[in-house]
């Protein structure tokens, strides 16, 4: 086991790129499944859940090229093999094998997933649309059994808009008889970005953006090539980074329209930002002005970085308040803040924040992935030098993250745990 370890306060400046989206990855490889022929995306970040996500389509006899971020899947020997535990559990995004293997054989067992702990997460909005389309869904000692003799299109309103549902609905629906009309969709990128690969392999999708899409099923899906999105939140996480240690910052690889809430917040707090085609250039302001965040669906603020921004605001002039709408119990990065002698408050879905407190290192650990980017940046902010454990979390979604950082000049490594420090963990 690794702990990660920064050395604090100093300004950071240089350019560094952002990979591609996680969040797109880990739904775009489950849709290879649907596939006649192999599939190759491009772009793939080098994550820990991409790893995962190769091994369980080994698993289910998929044979897997990934070399240099390019992913080949050839799926033509793929079975419905019973997915009850083992490296399901590793990430959330597995339910996603869910919709792509009901939609492909028509039955598939699938423990629920695992991921980060943000408070509940539940999955009925992903079964009621299964079950729209005619799929039997059974909770079997915890995995989800789901079975169909044929799959109809169907009309489906969803109650809660859900990155998660719309993106398993559609991969369900593409290869189902008749139409499906998915209301109340979700509209991040990342749904377009995985309707863009369904429709090269030869699906019928319309709408994916919007809050109504609209799919007529097809035979078959064939191979095609693709090339992932960049990683929104990532690059997120680095305008932020950029807003409280840059001196000058260059970001490349993004796509400026996805971020527009999250520019227009580090603008309001006084940060220097330029846009260009795919770059932005991010530098800290002089004095950083408090402001208040909800996070609300795209193309709302996101809850991927409302914990990032938290540790920005420590040193906003003034107090802030952080609102998640979405999980209203996405704080355990708050207490770990607070050890870097952070002033804030948590109030139900809110954290209200003191600004203008001088961040001091401290030995804090990391709870989920973005609550691992919250205290990276709050490590490069503070006096001396900051231990962050938990880097299973980080090392999910953020690719090459030290390397990136040292790039930009900081002072940050990964160091081997002593094994008295392994066991103080675990307790
Ligand atoms: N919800 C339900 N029922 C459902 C599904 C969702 O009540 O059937 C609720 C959730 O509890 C939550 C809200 O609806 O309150 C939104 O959840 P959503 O389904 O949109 O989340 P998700 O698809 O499980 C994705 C990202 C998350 C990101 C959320 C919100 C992936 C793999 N994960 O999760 O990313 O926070 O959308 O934007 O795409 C992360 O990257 O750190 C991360 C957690």
């Amino acid at each position: 086991m690794e702990k990660l370890k920064i050395a604090g306060g100093y300004p950071l400046k240089g350019s560094i790129r952002v990979s591609g989206a996680k969040n797109s990855a880990v739904a775009l490889i489950p849709a290879t499944i649907l596939a006649d022929s192999p599939v190759t995306i491009e772009g793939l970040p080098d994550i820990s859940d991409v790893q995962t996500l190769q091994a369980l389509m080994e698993e289910i006899g998929g044979q897997v090229r990934f070399e240099d971020g390019e992913m080949t899947v050839d799926p033509r020997q793929m079975v419905s093999m019973p997915l009850p535990n083992g490296r399901v559990k590793k990430l959330r995004a597995s339910y996603y094998l869910m919709g792509a293997m009901l939609g492909k054989f028509k039955k598939a067992v699938i423990g629920l997933p695992g991921g980060c702990h943000l408070g509940p997460r539940p999955i009925d909005q992903h079964i009621k649309g299964f079950e729209a389309l005619g799929a039997k869904v059974t909770n079997e000692q915890g995995a989800i059994y789901l079975r169909a003799d044929e799959l109809k299109g169907a009309r489906i309103y969803l109650d809660v808009v859900s990155v998660g549902a719309t993106i398993n609905i559609m991969l369900a629906a593409v290869l189902a008889k008749g139409r499906t009309v998915i209301e109340n969709a979700a509209k991040e990128p990342e749904i377009i970005d995985v309707a863009t690969l369904l429709t090269n392999m030869g699906a019928k999708i319309k709408g994916a953006g919007t809050d109504i899409i609209r799919i007529d099923g097809v035979e078959h899906l064939h191979g095609c090539r693709h090339t992932i999105i960049p990683d929104r939140i990532e690059a997120g996480t680095f305008m932020i980074l950029a807003a409280a240690v840059g001196e000058g910052i260059l970001i490349d690889n993004v796509i400026p329209q996805h971020l527009e809430s999250v520019t227009a917040k580090l603008r309001e707090a006084g940060v220097q930002i330029e846009v260009a085609d795919d770059q932005m250039f991010v530098s800290r302001g002089e004095g950083l002005k408090a402001v208040d965040i909800k996070t609300l669906v795209y193309p709302g603020f996101p809850t991927d970085l409302q914990q990032p921004f938290t540790s920005l605001l420590t040193r906003a002039n003034g107090s802030s308040i952080v609102t998640d709408t979405i999980y209203g119990a996405r704080f355990k990065h708050i207490d770990e803040l607070r050890r870097m002698n952070g002033k804030i408050k948590v109030e139900g879905r809110s954290a209200i924040i003191d600004g203008s407190v001088q961040l001091q290192g401290a030995k804090v650990k990391a709870s989920d992935l973005r609550a691992g980017a919250a205290l990276v940046i709050a490590g490069l902010m503070a006096e001396g030098v900051t231990e962050v454990t938990g880097l299973e979390h980080i090392d999910r979604g953020y690719s090459h993250l030290v390397e990136k950082l040292s790039g930009l000049g900081a002072t940050i490594w990964r160091e081997k745990m002593t094994q008295e420090e392994v066991e103080q963990l675990k307790s």
